[in-house]
Formats: structure tokens, sequence, C-alpha cells
């Protein structure tokens, strides 16, 4: 067993309900910048809270420039025509404020303003060779813990694939984390994302660079995420949502600090050819990769189901561990996630390609369970067919 590890959280967090309005201040608190590239989606514009923040950086004397131009499963075409914007604005900080697709959206255009090129030319681990323009994340959604880790994943347009650019650089300097920004979310996007959250936890927990630092983060996620998604789906009060949106930030600092893996290397396969939403596509396969991990891990799996919440006194750690697995059906299926035989656009003759773009994912290798091409084409298989 390899015993070392590091810890190192580059993001200053500033949390808090309603913090929001006073994200001008903060930003100014960690920045001697002026000019703000304020990247976001039409959605998130739409309802109001971009806004809010553009009003609250004018106020503190910021010149800011929009830029709305970002998809779900986030396009490398966008992310270089952002990059270009930031650099002929001369942008000198980065303001992002919107769910995972935005946030590491942010990041490439970041990168690109800095280094220039494709965005492809940076996948991988380490390719960033300077200081990239300074960035701050507001995230809107309670999911992808992007504003705390430093990697971004793009979908390359031409290869229908999802990759990943990691580099500690990439980490933003600031993340201001205000739960209520979650509040009119609609409850399919708090459903998707949330599963992404609690992925994020088991799957950082159960990897095989799980460290006793990030451990801690992962099972303070867990608990908070688990008991709180169904609420916070059907509206939820303001503690559902803080646990939801904390949650997720601990989440993505334990997973930056271990890894995520089987789960997430299928979903972006499956994002990457159609599109489909993160978070849905992370929770169609989760019970059935965690039932697969449990039998080289049933421990960890059964500390898992424990911090969860769940009532596993007297079970072996097989038993907890397959409660595990039921639950996080249950769990899917109660806050209506759809099943991935019900998704109409996927076709079996596609499960080798996914299989493959599964096992190349740089995350295969940290799974807790050795997973070969095969593996994975039987367990989208088994997905399937329920
Ligand atoms: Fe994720």
């Amino acid at each position: 067993m390899d015993t070392s590890f590091g810890f190192y959280l580059p993001t200053r967090i500033e949390a808090g309900c309603g913090i929001l309005k006073n994200s001008g201040a903060l930003v100014k608190g960690v920045t001697g910048g002026k000019r703000v590239f304020l990247v976001t989606d039409r959605g998130v514009r739409a309802a109001g809270l971009a806004g809010e923040v553009g009003d609250s950086l004018s106020r503190e004397g910021f010149d800011c420039l929009w830029f709305d131009q970002v998809e779900p499963n986030p396009k490398d075409r966008d992310c270089e025509a952002g990059g270009e914007a930031a650099r002929q604005f001369k942008a000198d900080v980065i303001v992002a404020v919107g769910g995972g697709s935005v946030l590491d959206s942010a990041k490439a255009i970041a990168v690109l303003q800095t280094h220039g090129g494709y965005i492809r030319d940076y996948e991988g681990r380490g390719r960033i060779t300077r200081e990239i323009t300074p960035l701050v994340a507001i995230p809107t959604t309670a999911g992808t813990g992007s504003e705390v880790t430093r990697s971004a994943v793009i979908t390359d347009t031409e290869r229908k694939f999802k990759m990943t650019v990691k580099d500690v650089g990439m980490a933003p300097r600031l993340a201001i984390v205000d739960p209520d920004t979650t509040r009119l979310l609609p409850p399919a996007t708090k459903a998707s994302t949330g599963m992404d959250a609690l992925v994020h936890a088991v799957e950082a927990f159960t990897c095989r660079p799980a460290n006793p630092m990030s451990d801690v983060m992962a099972l303070a996620a867990m608990g908070r995420i688990f008991p709180s998604l169904r609420a916070a789906v059907q509206g939820g009060d303001s503690g559902a949502r803080y646990n939801m949106m904390i949650g997720s930030l601990l989440a993505g600092i334990a997973f930056s600090h271990a890894d995520v893996a089987a789960v997430h290397c299928m979903a972006e396969a499956l994002g990457g050819l159609y599109d489909t939403p993160h978070g849905v596509a992370n929770s169609m396969f989760f019970p059935m990769v965690t039932a697969f991990n449990a039998q080289a891990d049933p421990e960890k799996h059964a500390r898992a189901a424990e911090a969860c919440g769940l009532p596993v006194a007297g079970l072996s750690s097989a038993g907890a561990a397959t409660m595990l697995v039921q639950e996080l059906g249950k769990l899917a299926e109660d806050i209506g996630i759809p099943s991935f035989r019900s998704l109409d656009y996927v076709k079996e003759a596609d499960f080798e390609k996914l299989a493959e773009a599964s096992y190349v994912n740089g995350s295969t290798p940290s799974n807790c369970r050795e997973i070969t091409r095969e593996d994975y084409l039987r367990l989208f298989r088994e997905s399937f067919s329920g």
C-alpha cells in the first residue's frame, strides 16, 4: 500500500447564505485586477444571478465584459472563442458564475487567454507552463465541486470525447459559495447535480489514490448529501440547500486530492458521444459500478453506507455494501433520474465505442477494482438491461 500523499488547497473559500451580494468586495480582496471577464450561461443570466454579481463588481469599480456562450458539456470551440475575447479585452481577472460547465469553461478560457492555441493542446496533466489569469468561481449548482478543483472537463467536438485538462495552476484563487444561489434551480437540475456530488464523494473515498485527508472530506460530504438530496430536490429548506452546497464543496476537495473512478469514466464517455447531462449519466451507472467495486473492497463501501446514514448496524460489510447499492438506485428513482434504457438516443451498437472511451479515461487506473474494456462493456450492457 502506498502511504504517501499531499494536500494543497490553493483556493480561498468564502461561504455563506446571501454572500453573493458582496461578491465584488470579495473579488477585490484577492486581486489587484480591474478588468473582469465574466463567464456565465444564458440560464444563469436569465435567473439574475450573474447580474447580481455584475452589479456588485461594478460598485467596486471593476469593468466587466460578459461572456455567456457556454453550453452544457462545455465545448472546445466556445472556450477558444472565450479565450480570444478575454485576450482582446485584456482581462486581468476571470469571474465564473454558473454550474460546472461554466466553471470548467472559465478555467479553459483562463488557460487559453494566457497560453494561446487550442484547448486540446493542454489535454492531460501538468501542461500549463505559466500563471493563468486569476479565477474566481461562484457555483450556482450543488454538484460539480469545480470551484475547488484544478481540472476542467471539455468536450473535443471533433473526437466527440470529453477530455480532462488538469494542472494545479488551474485552481480558482477564490470560491464564493452561496447556498442561496441554488434556490431557483429546476428540480431535475438539483437532482442530477446532487447525484454528481454524491458520486464524487463515494468515488473519492473508494478509489485507489484515496488518502486520510480526502477520506475525511469524502465522508463528511456523504453525510451531508445523502440525507439532504431528496428534500433539496422537492424544494427543501435552507438547511437542505446548505448541506447540498457544502457537501458538494467537500466532495470537490476530496476528489481533487484523490480522484474519481469508473462511474465518471462511463459518464464522460456517454456525455462525449451523446451530450447526456453529466449528473444524469453518472447516476445511471452508479449502482451497477458500486456493486462491481464493492466486491473488491466491501469494508470501505460499508463505511460509505454508514456515512450516508443508512441503518447498517449489525450487518456484515458485504451486507452494508449491498444496502448502499440498493439505496443508490432508490434515491435516483425517487428524485426522477431517468434510466439508461429510457434514453431513446442510446444505441447498443455504440457500447463497444463507449467501453473503449471509458477504458482510456485517465481515471480508470484509480478504480478500486481493476477494470477492463470487457468489464466496461458488460457494465454498459447490464445498466441498459436494468
Ligand atoms: Fe462529476
